[in-house]
């Protein structure tokens, strides 16, 4: 079955908020709204978990400020056209900056974003004690440069596999991907006045025949940037809903644009 992933491109089914932090309560949660209301009315609770939010998820002139929400934004990395063009100031939490969408970033940009973000990436990552968070940098990167993807809540992101996982560069030739590959995203958060951010590593992981039939053997985590795994239930019913969409034909790989991929050009 030939099936649209460029839909999924599209699509923002990962709401910005989600994966950061006590997101997966939120996002299987009916209560989220109710609960998101409560914490941001309490200004002490503002550096916990559930407070990592983007700006895009705030209310402008509400209690929330995205400057203090969590780690997100707390690096020195900014985009100096986006930063000079903002009508306000960066940590104004009235700022009509936000709730506006991501900005667009040009290959050029996005590289010196990640070229100055990406050590905070990885000393988050490096929280939670995973091992792989300080290895997979070493391993293949398939993304020319980071890209921003709509499906993993509008962040900017990175793909790489290990080793065993090196046939997802023959992208849809690849077949099913042996077990053992890990396939890593990493990622980072951009407002509309330029700050960069830290996102959550997302990873997918692909055990051996038999192990989780509904998800074709994959499972899901995300490290999110205060170093919290999340691994639960919840998290691999919403990310295989989605991937699975990928098919047999694809092993629920949804690959990249191919204007970002390396080899193809
Ligand atoms: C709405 C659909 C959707 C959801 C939900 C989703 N993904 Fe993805 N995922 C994609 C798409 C599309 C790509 C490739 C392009 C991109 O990055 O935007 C991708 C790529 C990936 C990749 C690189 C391997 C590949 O498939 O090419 C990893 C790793 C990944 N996602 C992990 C996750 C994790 C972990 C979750 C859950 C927290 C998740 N994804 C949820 C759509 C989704």
């Amino acid at each position: 079955m030939q099936i649209d992933k460029r839909r999924l491109f599209t699509s923002s089914a990962i709401p910005a908020f989600v994966g950061l932090a006590a997101s997966v309560t939120v996002w299987s949660s009916v209560q989220a709204a109710d609960q998101t209301t409560t914490t941001r009315h309490n200004p002490a609770a503002i550096a916990k978990p559930q407070d990592f939010q983007l700006a895009a998820s705030c209310n402008p002139c509400g209690p929330c400020n995205p400057c203090a929400a969590g780690a997100n934004y707390a690096t020195d990395c900014a985009v100096p056209r986006l930063a000079e063009a903002a009508p306000c100031h960066a940590c104004n939490p009235c700022s009509p900056c936000a709730g506006a969408a991501t900005p667009e970033l040009s290959h050029r940009e996005a590289a010196a974003a990640f070229d100055c973000i990406k050590d905070d990436l990885i000393a988050a990552y490096g929280k939670s004690g995973v091992s792989l968070s300080g290895k997979y940098r070493g391993w293949m990167r398939y993304s020319t440069a980071p890209y921003l993807s709509d499906a993993h809540g509008l962040r900017y992101v990175n793909n790489y596999t290990n080793e065993t996982g090196r046939d997802y560069g023959n992208y849809e030739e690849a077949g099913d991907m042996a077990p053992g590959t890990i396939a890593v995203k990493e990622s980072f958060v951009l407002s509309q006045d330029g700050r960069v951010g830290v996102g959550p590593l997302f990873i997918m992981e692909k055990h051996a025949p038999g192990s989780f039939p509904e998800r074709r053997d994959w499972s899901y985590a995300m490290i999110l940037p205060n170093g919290a795994l999340q691994d639960q239930a919840a998290i691999q019913q919403f990310c295989n809903d989605c991937h699975i969409i990928a098919g047999d034909e694809d092993d629920n790989m949804m690959f990249l644009p191919d204007e970002y991929r390396v080899g193809v050009h």
